[in-house]
């Protein structure tokens, strides 16, 4: 893990233009400061897609297919906190559906700390923890035949460039069989002064999220960053629909990074790109589906249009 993270930095630090990767973001800090973000007043995704689950459960349960006869699985990579899945977890507990729940996730911690919540709330529910890589835990799940039902909500997938979208889409359906059912949650394309804001809040509570990569690796690759050399620089291109951050160095300075072995030089004004957060519509997403063994068989939208549930169904 430590040998993999510093050499991405490295060969981050070293391209032209520079940029990290927004996976290392999620330290134990970034996780606390990614809850901070989900309830800010800008950013309208985790709330709009919770609108879905709470008010569309129905029209969830009658989307993924399910019957109350036969036994499936529920299958949720990355899970979080579960806030919405919870919603329509209570609504097939109380419907008498006959499945377990399985949350799939790296960090062990998370993974117990959902589990320790459902056993409170839904005490009825069987949930059989999942903890490992997405596609080694999906591999060893493919051995059985029960229909398999996958969310990856909170347009987790936007932070994917779109040509490493599609082949993750891909291999999702290779680790499934027909009739299996992808649920995918995705941030919709809209305007600049909605998008910008919610990667731009007034608290600074983004900007600390993306510097807080530049004090992980101060702390874990034993570097020299001077955080208040850098600015938070967000951007949104409406035609293109993809948000992009930036830190922008506010001075010219060099930063040795101690474990790499390394000084790197900035410019003033030179630009880190440290995410991508793709905004979607139908076309974008049927480009992606095109080469894949999905086919999209319903749309959930919120209120306002802003966020979409896709539920695609495996060829
Ligand atoms: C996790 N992901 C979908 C978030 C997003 O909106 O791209 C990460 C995030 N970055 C800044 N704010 C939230």
């Amino acid at each position: 893990m430590l040998e993999q993270f510093k050499k991405d930095v490295e060969k981050g630090l070293s391209s032209s233009p520079k940029f990290l990767s927004s996976k290392y973001f999620y330290d134990k800090k970034g996780d606390e400061l990614f809850v901070k973000i989900m309830g800010l007043p800008e950013y309208y995704l985790t709330r709009s897609e919770y609108e879905i689950f709470s008010e569309q459960t129905a029209q969830i349960i009658e989307a993924i297919g399910v019957q109350k006869e036969t036994y499936f699985e529920l299958i949720e990579l990355g899970a979080g906190d579960g806030a919405k899945t919870k919603k329509l977890l209570h609504a097939l507990v109380e419907g008498g559906f006959h499945f377990d729940y399985l949350p799939v996730d790296i960090s062990q911690n998370a993974l117990d700390g959902l589990e320790q919540s459902l056993t409170r709330e839904l005490p009825n529910l069987s949930v059989r923890k999942q903890q490992g890589d997405y596609f080694e835990v999906l591999a060893s799940l493919k051995k059985n035949q029960h229909p398999k039902v996958l969310l990856f909500l909170g347009s987790n997938i936007g932070n994917m460039p779109d040509r490493l979208a599609t082949e993750f889409i891909y291999k999702l359906g290779a680790s499934l069989r027909t009739g299996d059912k992808l649920f995918l949650g995705v941030d919709l394309i809209k305007a600049a002064s909605i998008v910008l804001p919610a990667y731009n809040d007034s608290q600074g509570v983004t900007r600390d999220f993306n510097l807080n990569l530049l004090e992980r690796i101060n702390r874990e690759l034993e570097a020299d960053f001077k955080i208040s050399n850098f600015r938070h620089a967000p951007e949104y291109c409406e035609e293109e629909g993809v948000a992009k951050s930036f830190l922008e160095s506010t001075a010219d300075q060099e930063v040795f990074i101690s474990s790499i072995g390394k000084t790197f030089t900035f410019k003033k004004g030179e630009k880190i790109h440290m995410e991508v957060s793709r905004k979607y519509n139908d076309e974008i997403i049927n480009s992606i589906i095109a080469n894949t063994d999905f086919y999209i068989s319903h749309k959930l939208m919120d209120r306002k249009g802003y966020f979409a549930d896709y539920i695609f169904c495996r060829r």
